[in-house]
């Protein structure tokens, strides 16, 4: 949701700021912008992708040590080069780059026109430079902190002023920002990838935290300018996990992945006839939880309706799921020995940090799965699970998702081992079967080719429909947010059972109908609702396990998935989900990994 870089150093700002800005696309992609300091500062702006600007930047001279450049999903004001940022004041002397909502702007903004400032956007941004200009006093920095003081809202900020060419000022609250820590230069950024290429050694700030960045020495301060001191956190990973690595693109090798991913979300957790240990949660830590809420947004959401069966299913303990922009606004029912797990893939969501903070108000005990380490939930919560898959580039979450499916079986295990709900057996036997799934996945993955075939045969439908009974549900769920998200296919998931009570009227000659049908004890229940289709003349597109032989004549297409227990099966059905959205949207010739109108990061309400 916006991405924000600012550079200041030894070599020329301008190729460092369009290709941090390259790594942050993903955050939104309807405009971009760069200004750079020298002397004067100069600002290039241009709506469309990336590539705009790039082209644009080539035909101006934009030399010069110390830029920001920013990148947007716009909210205020429609995607064009004037509601593009940076935003100037009116002197044209200071450039702000802002990722967030300001939600008070409109009266700051009608107190800045009497003022006979000028506006020129219909941005909530454009407040912030000149309410800068207007309270600058010889200093940046004190002009920033009293704008901050009058603000209400979100925002992680990158400044820069023609009357102080050495530094740079950042700071911010609920939205995200890291400083990266160069060698006679140093970087801001909404996302550690877009100065990966420079440095591996970063602070991750709070809410709150000011910095002035200049080519020698960061400092961070708090409203005081009290000093803050902070440890450098190395980043484990390097610019290579965030390159397509030969694949046409980023969602493509974020499937592949999926193998390993599930390895490093295993690794050091999971271990045959071994208790279950997680980071930082003692013995009696969730030894009283009766009741967890599982709050997510997006495909972290259907993750969740995984894991409610799941850790019911194992503990006993009663789940409730909620989509996290409802939960914060409906008055939940919370105690403290109500466990309330957030999950999140870039732990920046807006609506999952709140109902976080909710949970937290509520005396709630919190967890957080998340795969973005130092990320605000992971900061916030009691708990943090790591997913560790690595960073998920592609717009549409794919082994993020799959990730969080293990964290979900990991934590369900955890809270069943001292209960006795199920048997040990039981248990131990989910665990075992746990640990088969990154080959399963590889061999999902060979799915690969039946997937591209029938992505040729349907590519042109308007509306698909996904079925599916239990866990299918929850995967048909996602597999059919897939599809619409990168090939803007209208898709509709339904439970079998549920489909007859009306959406059923939909159905005619030809109609798609994605039915998965993985578990034996509601296999039969599931072919009836098939019939049920395939007598209105739907088309049936089957994911079937490969034990499943006697499979009637129901089905058109079938694509077959490794055998697994079907508590488990979700992981692999959903690879060909996956891939059937991939290459309907390439054969539609969408853009695959930035599509249409999303943001990877939602950091807004
Ligand atoms: C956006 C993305 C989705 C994602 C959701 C939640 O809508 O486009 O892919 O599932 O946000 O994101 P999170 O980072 O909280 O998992």
């Amino acid at each position: 949701m916006c991405g924000i870089v600012g550079y200041i150093g030894k070599n020329g700002a301008k190729d460092i700021l369009l290709d941090g800005l390259s790594k942050l696309e993903y955050r939104g992609y309807d405009s971009a912008g760069i200004s750079v300091l020298n002397k004067k500062i100069t600002t290039v702006k241009a709506k469309g992708q990336l590539k705009n600007l790039v082209s644009k930047c080539e035909k101006v001279d934009l030399n010069g040590n110390v830029g920001i450049g920013h990148t947007r999903w716009a909210t205020h004001g429609e995607p064009s080069d004037i509601n593009s940022h940076p935003h100037l004041s009116m002197s044209g002397k200071i450039s702000v780059v802002h990722n967030g909502i300001i939600e008070n702007y409109e009266e700051l903004k009608s107190n800045l026109i009497k003022d006979g400032v000028k506006f020129v956007s219909e941005t909530d941004t454009e407040v912030l430079p000149h309410l800068i200009e207007k309270n600058y006093n010889g200093d940046l920095l004190d002009a920033v902190i009293k704008t901050t003081k009058a603000l209400k809202g979100s925002y992680a900020l990158g400044i820069i002023s023609e009357d102080e060419p050495d530094k740079i000022i950042a700071v911010r609250k609920d939205s995200p920002l890291i400083v990266g820590l160069g060698n006679g230069e140093n970087f801001i950024a909404s996302d550690i990838p877009a100065i990966l290429k420079h440095t591996k050694e970063v602070y991750l700030l709070n809410d709150n935290e000011f910095v002035i960045l200049k080519k020698d020495s960061v400092k961070l301060v708090d409203f005081d300018k009290n000093e803050i001191k902070r440890d450098v956190y190395k980043v484990d990973f390097d610019d290579t996990a965030a390159q397509k690595g030969g694949f046409d693109h980023f969602m493509i090798k974020e499937i592949y992945e999926q193998p390993q991913a599930i390895k490093s979300t295993l690794n050091a957790r999971v271990a045959k006839g071994e208790k279950i240990v997680l980071d930082n949660i003692g013995a009696d830590d969730l030894k009283d939880i009766s009741r967890v809420f599982i709050v997510a947004c997006g495909t972290a959401y259907h993750a969740g309706l995984v894991g409610k069966t799941a850790i019911e299913r194992l503990s006993g303990i009663p789940v409730d799921v909620d989509i996290a922009s409802e939960f914060r606004y409906r008055n939940p029912i919370l105690d403290k020995n109500t466990l309330v797990m957030v999950i999140s893939q870039s732990g920046e969501t807006a609506d999952t940090l709140a109902a976080l903070r909710l949970a937290k108000e509520h005396g709630c005990k919190t967890f957080a799965i998340t795969n973005v380490v130092g990320s605000s939930v992971s900061r916030e919560a009691d708990f943090v699970f790591y997913t560790h898959a690595g960073p998920e580039i592609a717009v549409a979450s794919t082994k993020a998702y799959i990730t969080q499916l293990i964290a979900l079986y990991i934590f369900a295990l955890y809270m069943a081992q001292d209960k006795n709900y199920v048997e040990k057996s039981v248990l131990e036997d989910v665990k075992s079967e746990l640990l088969t799934l990154p080959e399963k996945v590889k061999e999902a993955l060979k799915t690969d080719d039946a997937a591209k075939k029938i992505a040729d045969d349907i590519y042109k439908e308007t509306d698909i429909f996904y079925l599916g009974r239990g866990l299918d549900y929850a995967v048909a769920m996602e597999g059919s947010l897939k599809l619409k998200e990168i090939s803007y296919i209208h898709s509709e998931p339904y439970a079998g059972g549920e489909l007859k009570h009306g959406p059923i009227a939909l159905i005619e000659k030809g109609t798609v109908v994605i039915a998965l049908n993985t578990n034996n004890e509601l296999k039969g229940k599931m072919e009836s609702n098939i019939k049920e289709v395939v007598t209105r003349g739907a088309y049936i597109v089957g994911i079937l396990p490969e034990g499943f032989t006697d499979i009637g004549e129901s089905y058109d297409k079938i694509i077959k998935i490794p055998d697994t227990i079907p508590l488990l099966a979700p992981v692999t059905a959903v690879v060909p989900l996956q891939l059937l959205s991939y290459y309907v949207a390439i054969k539609k010739g969408c853009n695959v990994d930035k599509p249409r109108n999303l943001a990877k990061s939602v950091t807004v309400e």
